[in-house]
């Protein structure tokens, strides 16, 4: 099962609560939200608090991918905003393991991501530990950016990995640039999370805009 995970870093910021709760009456699967610091990527977005108000507004998944240097110092307060996935940068993790299991101790799940410039090889030793590996198929830091096509030799990589070691049950989730023309290709190269923040937030109707991805791989 393919999970579209709409991103809010595109919604309108003055009325998330609607925007969350439309996105899941529109079919989206979780919802994904981008926190920046201004450190670890060039822009800046929102943090706990923002996590804890719009948790009320959905039952579906929160889906948090964390865009700042030292994650671990944020990681219980995320957790106890409702996060029902945390997602660290391999490359703002000195101690990437012990992060890992700091957000499982939360009882969570935890995901690890990579840059385009970073190579598979850099999160070998934790995928035994972690839940969902999140390939950046742009650089991070705002939405509306162009797909970077040379990450799907990753995407493939980490796939094989995962089966050698029997972990069917560990996500790939894709994020930047994800619409119905590079949903296709994340897909069959193993992906089965797909983040979307502009081809969904940037479209009147939100319902359509979900379907039309949803039916671009499905065929
Ligand atoms: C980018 C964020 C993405 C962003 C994707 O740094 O991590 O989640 O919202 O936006 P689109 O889907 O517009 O490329
Ligand atoms: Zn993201």
């Amino acid at each position: 099962m393919i999970k579209i995970a709409p991103s809010i870093l595109s919604a309108d910021f003055a009325k998330l609560g609607a925007e969350v709760a439309e996105a899941q009456a529109a079919g989206g699967d979780w919802i994904h939200v981008d926190v920046m610091d201004g450190h670890f990527v060039p822009n800046i977005t929102l943090g706990p608090a923002i996590v804890k108000a719009i948790a009320p507004h959905t039952t579906l998944p929160l889906d948090v991918h964390l865009m700042i240097e030292n994650p671990e110092r944020y990681v219980e307060e995320f957790a106890k905003a409702g996060a029902a996935v945390i997602t660290v940068h391999a490359e703002a993790c000195v101690h990437l393991h012990r992060v890992i299991h700091l957000i499982k101790e939360q009882g969570i799940m935890a995901g690890v991501a990579l840059n385009p410039g970073t190579p598979a090889s850099a999160i070998q030793e934790v995928l035994d530990d972690v839940d969902m590996v999140l390939v950046m198929t742009v650089n991070p830091g705002f939405g509306g950016q162009a797909f970077i096509s040379g990450t799907m030799n990753k995407i493939k990589q980490i796939r094989t990995w995962l089966n050698e070691r029997g972990r069917h049950d560990v996500h790939i989730e894709v994020d930047g640039g994800i619409a119905a023309d590079t949903a296709p290709l994340v897909v069959e190269a193993g992906a089965d999370v797909l983040v979307a923040g502009s081809a969904v937030f940037g479209r009147e109707d939100r319902a359509a805009a979900i379907a039309e991805i949803r039916s671009s791989y499905e065929g």
